[in-house]
């Protein structure tokens, strides 16, 4: 199962609006004869690429599989089906399928006379698929949200330039983080300040990712300017307005109407970018499911801080984090962290 949801991540940010799924099958001896991961949408699942290498030898054999086989006929027919037809004797599932549509194939394989094993490492491939499963269950995209900003918390300099705060090798960083979510989202702010393209690109020769997640500015007036490097066509973009998506309790874009809206477009996992003013809005909804700060090694003293108006104003209020992971890049610090729910 290991081996199943390490392949499973090789699919994280192509594969929307589908899950990440790795499959691992071995034969009646226990030899590995096929591997195999979900690499896109209307792509053949992961159970199907592992069942086409292992050929003949799948008879009798155990298929290891981090979510469980789809049931239904969507773009590709039913992996229960085809590990049925394959004649395995034996399916190790680690996470059951909260998709409504997709889910009953543990049933159908069992009901087939197949031993199927549920839960096998199913908090690692929990991990591994945090943001769909997290979409899936409750309706609306995970987030996380991303930020720069000085070792004494300031997001931009006092004369508002805030290109770069970090490290070159800290900005790589985050392109792989954008590389994996399916929307990368900023304010309207955040636009009109510093103009960014809001793509994944190789930062050495400015060559454009393949994929890229589609990009949003949260833009209550559509203020975005008609020559914005967002608009400039080398990803899709769209500008959410108040008219289009609703208004929310203090005036902006209504923000849970807009993550429904981006669930419906097949988004799962969203990348918040700032600015600080749109994150403390997002994180005084309670729509924020993970934070990553980097904080560079210098001091401004002066200047906007990383976080505006989050809801807080008395220490009782504060936003509680559990840090998972800190990692140096270069000489900034990543630190990764989940907001604690809030009681009541
Ligand atoms: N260090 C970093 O990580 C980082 C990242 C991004 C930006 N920045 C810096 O942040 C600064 C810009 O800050 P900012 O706070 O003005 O930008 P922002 O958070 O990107 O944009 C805020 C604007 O978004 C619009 N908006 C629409 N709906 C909203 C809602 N529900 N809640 C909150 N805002 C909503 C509002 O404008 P309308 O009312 O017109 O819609 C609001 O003024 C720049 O200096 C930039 O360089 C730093």
């Amino acid at each position: 199962m290991r081996r199943a949801i390490e392949l499973a991540a090789r699919g994280l940010g192509t594969t929307s609006p589908n899950p990440v799924v790795g499959c691992v099958l071995l034969d009646a001896d226990g030899e590995v004869v096929g591997e195999g991961f979900h690499a896109y949408a209307g792509g053949p699942h992961a159970e199907i690429v592992a069942l086409a290498q292992a050929g003949h030898r799948a008879k009798g054999g155990t298929a290891v599989v981090t979510l469980e086989p789809c049931d239904h006929t969507g773009r590709t027919g039913p992996c229960s089906l085809a590990l049925v037809q394959a004649g395995v004797a034996r399916v190790v599932i680690a996470v059951p399928d909260p998709n409504p549509v997709a889910t009953g194939g543990a049933a159908t394989l069992r009901a087939a006379g197949i031993q199927v094993d549920l839960g096998v490492r199913g908090a690692e491939a929990e991990n591994g698929n945090v943001a769909w499963l997290t979409a899936m269950r409750r309706g609306w995209p995970y987030v996380i949200w991303k930020f720069a900003a000085t070792l004494d918390g300031r997001s931009a300099a006092a004369d508002g330039t805030s290109m770069w705060i970090t490290s070159e090798a800290a900005r790589m960083d985050v392109h792989a983080l954008r590389a994996t979510v399916d929307a990368v989202v900023v304010g309207v702010g955040t636009v009109l300040a510093d103009d960014p393209r809001l793509t994944v690109r190789n930062l050495r020769d400015g060559s454009l990712a393949i994929r890229q997640p589609l990009r949003v500015v949260v833009d209550s007036a559509g203020r975005t300017p008609a020559d914005a490097q967002v608009r400039d066509g080398a990803a899709a973009t769209w500008i959410a307005t108040a008219a289009e998506v609703g208004t929310g309790p203090d005036g902006g874009v209504d923000l849970p109407a807009l993550m429904a809206a981006l669930q419906v477009r097949g988004v799962r996992a969203v990348l918040l970018e700032g600015g600080p003013r749109l994150a403390g809005a997002f994180l005084a909804a309670g729509l924020v499911d993970r934070v990553v700060g980097y904080l560079a090694p210098r001091l401004l003293g002066a200047g906007p801080a990383a976080l505006v108006d989050a809801g807080v104003s008395t220490i009782a209020e504060a936003i509680d984090l559990e840090v998972t992971d800190v990692t140096q890049i270069g000489p900034d610090l990543r630190i990764a962290a989940l907001p604690r729910k809030r009681e009541g």
